[in-house]
């Protein structure tokens, strides 16, 4: 062949693999609203960015008739490109060839981005819809599973791994969003189940849909495994370039700095009001976290699952922190099995990329219960004292309201290494709350309400105060709440170069 039927050939070929599976199955994946692997890629990636590697790729599989269905590419778009000028490597399952199938050469492919994506101390990005293993290559395409998990496992904390789940992702296949730091599903198209609704019937006889079983909503409010959820896929890609934004490249690098025109010494006069006169009435922490941030941007990570706890990005003075806040709206801010895993999981991914934390505290305990109690909330919550104690990277903690109890300890206090440690006047920092302190202390000895109502109020006034923490240094200091963004943007500023190691070992056993 000469260079010039080359060059033909070539440009055919490259017109066949963006081609997909061709014209009627991009219409029926337009029909079901969803974008096709490569236009997701122009929605998720700048303009231009896109580099795509291995477009010729083809499976070798000859069974059921299968080398006569062959199509460039393979059914996965591989490559890098940039958000915002910063590097991706990226790969967008193709679900118009063989529903997106996960052939031999197709895991290669994935593999070769996520090893590309080591080397170069970037983010990965997959964007999946698939049908799962590619039914007519057997153990090859089990072996290709496997290689996508081990590198998934290896790259956890050195890279920050997000997967987009637009299409099914059933069977083995949804181990590794499992395995990634974040997993966005889109509501109405995307799915994740280990067996399906016909297995499932067959097994146990229960009748159950996709959406029911797997659905965007069951994983985003229930199980926690979607950390956000949306609307379609265009508001989905967006949402993921607005998250990597706000992350490192990678842990050899500290996080972005975005040039901000909050004034980091803003004094928030509003603040003063949030909290309610009556200690038992329930206010909204978002208020709190929206003046604190810079421009009120908050990007609010699992927002419907375990609404107990507020897990999410903002900035302070443009650089990147983690925020962990109780919420009183929800559970009265009690931490439950779910916030524990929510804001464990937070803290470690936080930790592992150089993230400060800052921890805003209102707390009344633990959630007492047997349900919380036989689904193992002793292990659960240890998860998140262990994520606390773990941390090396600073930490500021400001409690607004209620610190009692082992989550007065849980939540960023000092003696888990926290750095720095503020209260509002506001602050009830005890042992449990002042009734509850009154029942035990006094059982059987207090006449009437009149003497209980009094013994509750004293011990309000000498213990449930910031004061008695202060006094021992568990604070560093009580501050008006009008001046928590300075405070705290000071206090991170001094923290920039702190330094803290953990003692050399293997790994950790965290409890799992
Ligand atoms: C090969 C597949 C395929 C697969 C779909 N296709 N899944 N080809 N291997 N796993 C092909 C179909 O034959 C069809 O080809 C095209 O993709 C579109 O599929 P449809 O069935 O027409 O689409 P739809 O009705 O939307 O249904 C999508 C689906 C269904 C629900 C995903 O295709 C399905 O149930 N597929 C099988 C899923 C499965 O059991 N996978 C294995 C899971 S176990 P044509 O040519 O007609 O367009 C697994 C183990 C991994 O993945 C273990 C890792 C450790």
């Amino acid at each position: 062949m000469n260079a010039t039927a080359i060059v033909k050939e070539l440009e055919h070929k490259r017109e066949q693999a963006r081609f997909g599976g061709g014209q009627a199955r991009i219409n029926v994946q337009h029909d079901k609203g969803k974008l096709t692997a490569r236009e997701r890629l122009e929605v998720l990636l700048d303009p231009d960015s896109f580099e795509e590697y291995d477009m010729f790729m083809e499976h070798r599989c000859t069974h059921f008739g299968m080398e006569k269905n062959k199509v460039p590419g393979d059914g996965v778009v591989t490559g890098q490109g940039t958000i915002n000028g910063r590097l991706v490597f990226v790969y967008s399952q193709d679900f118009t060839v063989l529903g997106g199938s996960l052939s031999e050469n197709n895991a290669k492919k994935i593999c070769k981005v996520q090893d590309m994506a080591m080397k170069m101390g970037a983010p990965i990005i997959g964007l999946n819809d698939s049908g799962g293993a590619r039914i007519q290559e057997g153990v090859d395409s089990l072996a290709g599973f496997a290689e996508i998990f081990q590198r998934n496992v290896l790259a956890s904390g050195v890279i920050p791994q997000i997967s987009v789940i637009m299409g099914p992702c059933a069977g083995g296949a949804v181990y590794s969003p499992a395995l990634t730091d974040f997993t966005i599903m889109v509501r109405g198209s995307s799915y994740m189940f280990v067996t399906g609704p016909d297995v499932v019937k067959t097994v146990t006889h229960e009748e159950i849909t996709q959406e029911e079983l797997g659905g965007a909503d069951v994983h985003g409010t229930h199980t926690g495994v979607a950390d956000m959820v949306y609307d379609n896929d265009i508001e989905a890609l967006l949402q993921v370039r607005r998250l990597v934004n706000f992350l490192p490249l990678s842990n050899r690098e500290k996080p972005p700095v975005r040039p901000t025109e909050d004034p980091a010494d803003r004094v928030e006069m509003g603040l003063n009001t949030v909290i309610p006169d009556n200690a038992n009435k329930p206010y909204d922490m978002f208020e709190v976290l929206k003046r604190v941030v810079d421009e009120e941007d908050f990007f609010d990570i699992a927002p419907n699952f375990a609404k107990n706890i507020i897990v999410g990005f903002g900035r302070m003075e443009g650089h990147t922190v983690g925020f962990v806040a109780n919420q009183p709206m929800e559970l009265a801010g009690c931490l439950d099995i779910d916030a524990s895993r929510k804001a464990a999981r937070f803290v470690r991914f936080c930790d592992a990329f150089q993230i400060p934390i800052v921890t805003l505290v209102d707390v009344p305990g633990f959630l007492p219960g047997s349900s919380q109690e036989h689904n193992g909330i002793i292990r659960h919550g240890a998860k998140l004292l262990y994520a606390y104690a773990e941390a090396t990277v600073p930490k500021i903690t400001v409690i607004t309201r209620k610190a009692y109890g082992g989550a007065y300890i849980v939540m960023g206090s000092k003696h888990l290494r926290n750095d720095v440690n503020y209260a509002w006047p506001s602050a009830e920092i005890a042992v449990m709350g002042p009734a509850g302190a009154v029942e035990i202390i006094f059982k059987g000895k207090l006449k009437d309400q009149e003497e209980i109502d009094a013994a509750v109020e004293s011990y309000r006034d000498n213990f449930a105060s910031p004061f008695a923490a202060a006094g021992r240094g568990y604070l560093d200091d009580v501050i008006r709440p009008q001046n928590t963004r300075w405070r705290i943007c000071r206090s991170l500023a001094t923290l920039r170069n702190k330094e803290l190691e953990n003692p050399r070992k293997r790994h950790d056993n965290l409890p799992l």
